[in-house]
């Protein structure tokens, strides 16, 4: 029988009769400001999922090593199971969310080069930057270990900027996690969907991700179809 391992602000891991492989459960439930808001949409954990599963066989077709095994149901992925590093990768195409708060922009120019901004997973401290000097020294990464993710990044990037744009989006930030695999690679982990990336219409600029709730502007869940089948379509073309 499956064993429940953790129960995060929006999927489940449990773990499998394979000690290698772990069973992940989007739940209808999207957070902001570190969980302290939290509601119930139904239809979000399908969405979520499948824009993360569209995304993710689009990557390993592009030579992305990743830890995705296979869809188990609309709400349910077989994934590799990782030691996680405990980092989160944020790569910004254009000024948004925090990196404009902080520095006191408005939102929406586009950077002349993508800024890349690592933080350190920890609901308790509520997430810090941190630095590779620091990351090294709390023994987090090796320097070989965050080139090779900030290398995957930039790749990311380079794949999925046109991929969105296609879809009629401008990939605006976004947020990737990584893990190290029995045998000592690094794959892409987590998820990739409107909760961990600015998404904006090409054209009218309107906020196709997560800002939605956290804004209040739009039903969550039928942003993140709309998202869907815009990538579906996008992809459709492509064949
Ligand atoms: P959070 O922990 O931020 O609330 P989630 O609700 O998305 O996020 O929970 C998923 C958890 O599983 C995250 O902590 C993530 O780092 C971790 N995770 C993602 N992919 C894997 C994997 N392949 N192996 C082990 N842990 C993973
Ligand atoms: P930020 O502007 O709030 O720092 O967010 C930058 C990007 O990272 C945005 O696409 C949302 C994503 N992100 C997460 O996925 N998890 C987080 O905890 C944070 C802070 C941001």
């Amino acid at each position: 029988m499956d064993k429940l391992l953790y129960t995060g602000k929006a999927k489940q891991m449990w773990q499998t009769d394979d000690p290698d492989v772990l069973r992940v459960v989007y739940m209808d439930q999207a957070t902001a400001l570190n969980g302290k808001k939290k509601d119930h949409f139904a239809g979000k954990g399908a969405a979520a999922k499948a824009i993360s599963d569209l995304v993710f066989n689009y990557l390993i077709e592009h030579g992305i090593p990743t830890h995705f095994i296979k869809q188990l149901s609309a709400t349910e992925d077989l994934v590799k199971k990782c030691q996680m590093f405990p980092l989160e990768f944020v790569t910004r195409n254009v000024i948004a969310g925090h990196f404009a708060s902080r520095y006191g922009l408005d939102e929406g120019k586009v950077l002349p080069e993508p800024v890349e901004e690592t933080f350190f997973k920890s609901d308790k401290l509520d997430d810090p930057f941190i630095n590779e000097s620091a990351a090294i020294a709390l023994g987090i990464a090796s320097h070989e270990d965050l080139e090779k993710m900030w290398g995957l990044c930039r790749e990311v990037n380079g794949l999925l900027k046109p991929l969105f744009e296609k879809a009629g989006m401008q990939l605006v930030d976004f947020k990737l996690e990584f893990g190290r695999l029995t045998n000592g690679d690094i794959v892409l982990a987590d998820e990739f969907s409107p909760d961990n990336c600015r998404l904006w219409d090409l054209k009218t600029d309107e906020h196709l991700d997560k800002d939605v709730y956290r804004r209040k502007l739009a039903d969550l869940t039928q942003t993140y179809d709309e998202v869907l089948s815009r990538l579906q379509n996008a992809l459709a073309e492509e064949d």
